[in-house]
Order: structure tokens, then C-alpha cells, then sequence
């Protein structure tokens, strides 16, 4: 049994006397992982023809398959992307939009994916609604009806999000999910932080499509998502780069969208071995533990609000920061940047800071090379 922890932390190579507290933001590989990598690309150096032409698309085929059994879907369903802003770039612009229509999503929506929702209703005329998700949030019905409330029957895609970026709030996908397309509705799953952090079984959920990304909390190498379609939402959907198979279904195009380094999709195999030996359960639980035990005793320390009951949460938090870190500027994205290297350069502590409202949040991560001492840091700050 691998111990979590400082020992655990020998696998990754992360800096040491840094406390490293946003796994969130770009997650964290081990070795065994980038080194798995490192062979797939030897391998497709040591003879480029035979590699990409005749061994590249069955191992392919199967590390998708592993992944596919690994979120409980089948594997046809399951392609792979570089990451989930690609993954939902390809939704968005299969959509046949027209002016007017709506596309829903919240205030916590990531930045990038609301740019891509921009950027599609720009172009057609359709127009972007935000549900307003305020903090703190008393319960999991409060995240519901705030979407709920926002659908209309000109809605024709909601975006939700599995797990939010600025806070790691879980979203009760699957009842919103039920609703939307009840309502006629496509649904679209942001799961950029679901792969690792939850238990999936991404068909149960009922979208149309889910995007996972596999580099954060799957400790696959960087560039390692995933996008699972419905089988009667595949006609539309194409890759952002159309190549040789178009018009060949839906693995075919995205199993080749060009040349590229294919290595950190293939390591995904090592990843789900890596993460298998830790424990599914195991690693959940750790991290859930570890974040919610030091995000109360900070919030008590710094006399400020959580932005939901910790049950609410996987292995991400956000607290508000105490008045001294707030009067660090005002709470717009740049201060909260500002803040954010001021605080690893000075105080050699990784955390993410959001401007939420009117006030800045910081955003803390567990993961199992953490330990309780690693957050002592925010306390003294
Ligand atoms: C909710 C959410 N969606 C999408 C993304 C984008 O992920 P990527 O940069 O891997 O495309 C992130 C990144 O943190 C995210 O938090």
C-alpha cells in the first residue's frame, strides 16, 4: 500500500518547499506516468511509418477502450481530446445555432469555455445566458434552481459544470441534465475536473456530451482529455481539425485530427494503472478529508466564509480571503492574478485566487502528496 503524503510526493517531481495546494489549475504527473510517455515516443521515433500507420490506431483504440470502462461508457463513445477547452470548442461549433437561441450557463462557468460560447454567439446571433451562482451557497437545491430557473424554451445547450473551477462545487449534473432535455434542451458536462476526483458513470448522467480532461486529477500527462458522445448526438459532431476520415463516424475523425505526439494519450494506460494502485476510493477520500479539515481551520483562523458545506466538494474549496489579502486590490481577475504570484514568489504557497463577487476567494486543492502542514502556510500569511 503506497503511503500518501510527503512519501507519496517522492513520485512527482514537484519542487520541494513549495506547498503546492492548486493540483486544480494544471493538475501534477508522476514519473512512472511521464516516463510511460517517454517510452510511447521512443517508440514512434524508432520507426515513424510503422508506428503511425499500423501500430498507432489499435493502441489507440485500446487505451480509449480502458478509458471508456474506466468512466463506465462504451467504448465508441469515447475519443480523445488534448484538453477540455478543445473538447468543448468541438460541441459548441457542431451546433447549428440560430439568432436567438440560448445557450445557458452560470457565473461560475470557466473563463475560456464562456469565451467559446461567446465566440459561437457572435457568430449566429445567439445569445449567452448566465445563471447567477452567489456565494456562499447554502445547499446542492440552491445550485439546481438557479439553473433550473434559467432554462427557457428557446434554450438550446446548457453548459453545466461537474465540478466548478473557481470553487470545486459539485453540480447535481444529473437532475439538471434530466430537466434540460426534458425541456428539449442539448446538454454539454464540463467535467474538466471530474475524471479522478469523482466516481463517474459519465452515461448515467444523461447529457448529450461530456468532456473530461485526464491531466488533472487522472494524473495523466498534460494534454490527456476525453469526449463522450451519446450515440444520436454523434451525427453533427466533427473534430475542430478535419483530416483524412471525414465522414468515417465519430472515432475514426477524431482519432486523427493530423500528426501530433500521441504519447499523452496513450499514457493514459499508466495513468489508470498509477491510479488503480493507489486506490479509487482511497485517493477521494484522502483528498476530500485532507481539503475540508484545512479549509475550516483556515476559514476559522482567518474568521471568513467557505463557499459551501464541505460536503458539497471533492477535493477542491474556496474561502474567502481574510480583509488584509483583500485589500490588495480590487477583486478583479488582475488583482486576483497579482495576489496569486505575490503568494507563491513570497510565501512559496500554490494556491488559486478568484475574484468572486465583490471579494477575492482563494481556491485550495488536496491531493495525496499533500499533508495537513502544507496549508499551515496560508495561516501565516
Ligand atoms: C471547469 C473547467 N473547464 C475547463 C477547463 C479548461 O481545461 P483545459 O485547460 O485542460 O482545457 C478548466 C481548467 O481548469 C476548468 O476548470
Amino acid at each position: 500500500m503506497i503511503e500518501f503524503g510527503a512519501a507519496v510526493k517522492r513520485e512527482f517531481l514537484l519542487e520541494s518547499g513549495v506547498a503546492f495546494l492548486n493540483h486544480g489549475s494544471f493538475g501534477a504527473a508522476p514519473s512512472a506516468v511521464l516516463e510511460a510517455a517517454e517510452r510511447w515516443r521512443q517508440r514512434m521515433e524508432a520507426n515513424p511509418d510503422l508506428f503511425l500507420r499500423e501500430i498507432l490506431p489499435g493502441e489507440l483504440r485500446e487505451a480509449a477502450a480502458e478509458l471508456a470502462r474506466f468512466v463506465r461508457a462504451r467504448p465508441d463513445d469515447v475519443v480523445f481530446v488534448d484538453n477540455a477547452t478543445a473538447g468543448v470548442n468541438a460541441v459548441l461549433r457542431a451546433l447549428e445555432l440560430r439568432a436567438r437561441d440560448e445557450i445557458l450557463a452560470t457565473t461560475h462557468t470557466y473563463g475560456a469555455v464562456r469565451q467559446a460560447i461567446r465566440y459561437v454567439c457572435d457568430r449566429t446571433g445567439a445569445k449567452l445566458v448566465e445563471a447567477q451562482i452567489t456565494l456562499p451557497v447554502a445547499d446542492a437545491g440552491i445550485l439546481f434552481s438557479a439553473v433550473a430557473d434559467r432554462l427557457s424554451e428557446r434554450t438550446r445547450l446548457a453548459v453545466l459544470d461537474h465540478v466548478s473551477s473557481p470553487t470545486g462545487l459539485i453540480f447535481p449534473v444529473a437532475e439538471l441534465a434530466a430537466l434540460a432535455r426534458a425541456r428539449g434542451a442539448h446538454v454539454l458536462i464540463d467535467g474538466a475536473h471530474g475524471p479522478g476526483q469523482l466516481e463517474l458513470d459519465v452515461p448515467a448522467l444523461g447529457a448529450d456530451w461530456y468532456v473530461g480532461n485526464c491531466h488533472k486529477w487522472l494524473f495523466a500527462p498534460r494534454s490527456c482529455a476525453f469526449l463522450w458522445c451519446r450515440e444520436d448526438s454523434k451525427r453533427e459532431l466533427h473534430p475542430l481539425a478535419i483530416s483524412h476520415h471525414y465522414g468515417e463516424g465519430f472515432t475514426a475523425e477524431f482519432d486523427w485530427t493530423g500528426t501530433r505526439d500521441f504519447s499523452a494519450w496513450l499514457a493514459v494506460v499508466d495513468a489508470l494503472r498509477f491510479f488503480d494502485r493507489l486506490g479509487a476510493a482511497r485517493v477521494r477520500a484522502y483528498n476530500h478529508d485532507l481539503v475540508v479539515t484545512a479549509a475550516s481551520r483556515i476559514a476559522e483562523a482567518w474568521q471568513t466564509p467557505l463557499d459551501a458545506p464541505a460536503a458539497m466538494h471533492g477535493s477542491m474549496i474556496a474561502l474567502r480571503l481574510p480583509p488584509r489579502l483583500q485589500a490588495y486590490g480590487p477583486p478583479t481577475r488582475d488583482t486576483a492574478g497579482r495576489l496569486q504570484s505575490a503568494l507563491l514568489a513570497e510565501h512559496r504557497v500554490a494556491v488559486a485566487v478568484m475574484a468572486l463577487g465583490d471579494a477575492l476567494w482563494a481556491r485550495i486543492s488536496g491531493q495525496i502528496y499533500n499533508t495537513p502542514e502544507d496549508y499551515e502556510k496560508l495561516l501565516s500569511i
